[in-house]
């Protein structure tokens, strides 16, 4: 696996791949690799020639400057997971290299910083957006692999490339969880274990708005969810809602949809964990 630092490097590595006819994968990440980062690399390397991850905790996106103080960084162990991985490229750019030239850049995010995630996270999405669009500027993929974890993450970056015609193709995969359900974050080295023993009540949370979804009014489906985060412990609730599947526009009724998604977002301890399943009507 090659490790490059500086982005005109990137660039190089990547305009090989192309003259050698090789379609390139990019899996954009924060380090502090865990299994749900690595099917995102398997996929890409499912889908693609060459695999390209990249590491860099992006000062952009963190609103709150104690979380990007305590944001996990082990870069050895990431590289050895990433070398069983079988990624090509690991490119961990500088900051100053990253952002060479550049001053970040307001985005039109189709009003997706006004909900769920946004109002808690001033600037947050446009701080992803930007570095997104740095990555991409360097490593030119032919696609690229984001997590339904971030599911507004997500939704923001679809939006951001369909309108701006951006030439990568974004693919949505799936959530990796615990076996108790807890979806996988690098934020989750944080929680104590007392605090990890009681993470899991989102995802149980989540599972039950799922179970009355599309038979209860929406109202009735979340009122199910919210009991059970009331008698968690410890647990401080920012939202809970149902959404549209593609605005993320929270629901006041059904309508004639087949599908919705439910979000969450709540604080443990000193941690803000986030998750949300698709519902379907069956
Ligand atoms: P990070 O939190 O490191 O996540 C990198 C990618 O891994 C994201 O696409 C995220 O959705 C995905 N991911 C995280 N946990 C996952 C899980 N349990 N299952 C499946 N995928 C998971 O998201 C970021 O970094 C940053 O915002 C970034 C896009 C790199 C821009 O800085």
């Amino acid at each position: 696996m090659r490790i490059i630092a500086k982005a005109t490097d990137a660039a190089v590595w990547s305009a090989a791949m192309r003259r050698e006819g090789r379609s390139i994968g990019f899996v954009p990440t924060m380090g502090a690799l865990h299994q749900g980062h690595l099917t995102l690399v398997a996929r890409a390397k499912a889908e693609c020639d060459a695999v390209c991850v990249s590491i860099f905790v992006n000062p952009l996106q963190f609103n709150n400057p104690d979380d990007l103080r305590h944001y996990p960084r082990q870069l050895e162990q990431d590289r050895g997971l990433l070398t069983g991985a079988g990624c090509d490229m690991l490119f961990v750019p500088e900051e100053a290299s990253i952002f060479q030239e550049h001053s970040p850049r307001l985005f039109d995010l189709g009003g997706q910083d006004n909900i769920l995630e946004g109002p808690s996270r001033p600037g947050h999405f446009q701080g992803v957006v930007n570095v997104v669009e740095r990555l991409f500027h360097y490593i030119r993929p032919d696609a690229a692999f984001f997590g339904e974890k971030d599911r507004q993450q997500l939704a923001v970056i679809q939006h951001v490339a369909h309108t701006l015609h951006w030439p990568e193709r974004i693919v949505p995969c799936p959530t990796e969880r615990a076996p108790d359900g807890l979806a996988l974050s690098s934020r989750n080295l944080r929680l104590s274990p007392q605090e990890r023993a009681v993470a899991p009540v989102l995802y149980q949370c989540l599972q039950s708005v799922a179970g009355s979804a599309f038979r209860e009014p929406v109202t009735s489906a979340k009122e199910h969810g919210l009991r059970l985060l009331r008698a968690a412990p410890s647990i401080r609730l920012e939202y809970l809602e149902i959404s549209d599947p593609l605005s993320l526009e929270p629901l006041v009724d059904w309508g004639d949809r087949t599908e919705a998604v439910a979000l969450v977002a709540a604080w443990l301890g000193p941690v803000r964990l986030i998750d949300n399943v698709t519902l379907h009507k069956r």
